[in-house]
């Protein structure tokens, strides 16, 4: 069978496309990749019933390339094998959902006097993480990345930078973090909240740094707690400020996770004072938020002003009317939140595998 990777997918300007997720309804219902349709044939075809698959599948339109997509393209290479043998043309998309939940593409930002700002976007799972480069000294920090390290160590060398030190804006609880396996490989500093971080780890605290230096750049370390207690927004030369799980272009972050029913709301108001310290900075600043829900424009930020109009928990100005609607509008908890902290925080191990199909479906860190 024919197969196509993700990243290959992902720039591929093929009109002929069509993306069919054969996996079962709420699944596809859960967490799909954008403009797919789906069909669900998944136990049809585990169960042998080739006859109600072909039946199932044959309305799909002739002129098309049909690229079947299941949890983690094995599935699918029975699919396209049956479509095959009806006259369709058809791809298999390697590892399905699998792989492109291990999707990063990284687009720039700025790349102006001695900044290199990259922002690497994980397609599938809607987090972001960045790359702030310094241009005369050739070096690096990493900030928020996933698991998947080696793309981080990939895109430093494809732009001829050094990791100098990872940056975590907060423990994170709904996908793993590969700030602890970079900062290992990389042996350079980790930089996060002691009051995120509660196990003993070797890492640079946060919460007592108020600026990091790379080349002439400036990082200024915000406290913006409110998603988490060591929360920090990262302020790049007074121009861009890396928002964490504290702003997002849609929404704000969650303040639930981790915490019991009556601290959410005091975490709620810790959010709001926060967030008003965030509008002070300027309407000009680009706001470069950790998780996103359309990347149909990349690089994906939008200036401070203009969040102040589109974004509606952010633009609530009473701290009481802020309080209620987020706590009426908490999202699903994610998948396996408690166990991901845990890992995040260092204080257990997972292969990386499990560790993949942990973390597996869609991010929910947002209050929207
Ligand atoms: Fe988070």
């Amino acid at each position: 069978m024919k197969s196509i990777t993700p990243k290959e997918l992902i720039k591929s300007s093929d009109k002929s496309v069509l993306i069919l997720d054969i996996r079962h309804s709420d699944s596809f219902k859960d967490w799909s990749i954008k403009d797919s349709i789906n069909v669900d044939v998944y136990d049809d075809i585990w169960n042998g019933n080739f006859g109600d698959v072909k039946q199932k599948l044959c309305q799909l339109p002739k002129d098309k390339k049909i690229v079947t997509v299941c949890n983690a393209g094995v599935t699918s290479q029975n699919a396209s094998m049956l479509l095959e043998s009806m006259g369709y043309n058809t791809l298999v998309l390697e590892k399905g959902m699998m792989g492109w939940n291990a999707l990063h593409q990284a687009v720039d930002v700025a790349n102006e006097n001695d900044l290199l700002l990259k922002q690497i976007i994980r397609v599938g799972k809607g987090c972001l993480s960045y790359m702030i480069g310094s241009n005369s000294t050739k070096e690096c920090f990493i900030v928020d990345p996933s698991q998947f390290v080696e793309e981080y160590l990939e895109i430093a060398k494809e732009n001829g930078l050094r990791i100098i030190g990872i940056i975590e804006t907060h423990v994170h609880a709904d996908h793993l973090s590969g700030a602890m396996a970079l900062k290992e490989f990389t042996k350079t500093e980790y930089y996060v909240s002691g009051t995120d971080l509660k196990a003993k780890a070797d890492f640079l605290d946060l919460d007592t740094l108020d600026e990091l230096k790379i080349g002439d750049n400036s990082i200024k370390i915000i406290k913006t707690p409110g998603h988490t207690d060591g929360s920090v927004c990262l302020l790049v030369n007074d121009k861009a400020l890396l928002t964490g799980d504290t702003l997002f272009l849609e929404g704000v972050g969650r303040p639930d996770l981790g915490r019991n029913k009556e601290d959410i709301e005091k975490g709620a108001k810790i959010l709001f004072s926060a967030l008003n310290r965030v509008k002070e900075l300027g309407n000009k600043l680009i706001i470069l938020p950790a998780h996103f829900t359309s990347c149909a424009k990349v690089p994906i930020c939008e200036k401070l002003g203009n969040l102040l109009y589109n974004n509606l928990t952010l633009k609530i100005s009473s701290e009481q009317e802020f309080v209620s609607y987020i706590l009426n509008n908490l999202p699903m908890m994610p998948p396996n939140y408690g166990q991901i902290k845990s890992i995040n925080s260092g204080l257990m191990r997972l292969p990386r595998q499990m560790g993949e199909q942990l973390e597996f479906g869609p991010n929910r860190c947002a209050s929207r």
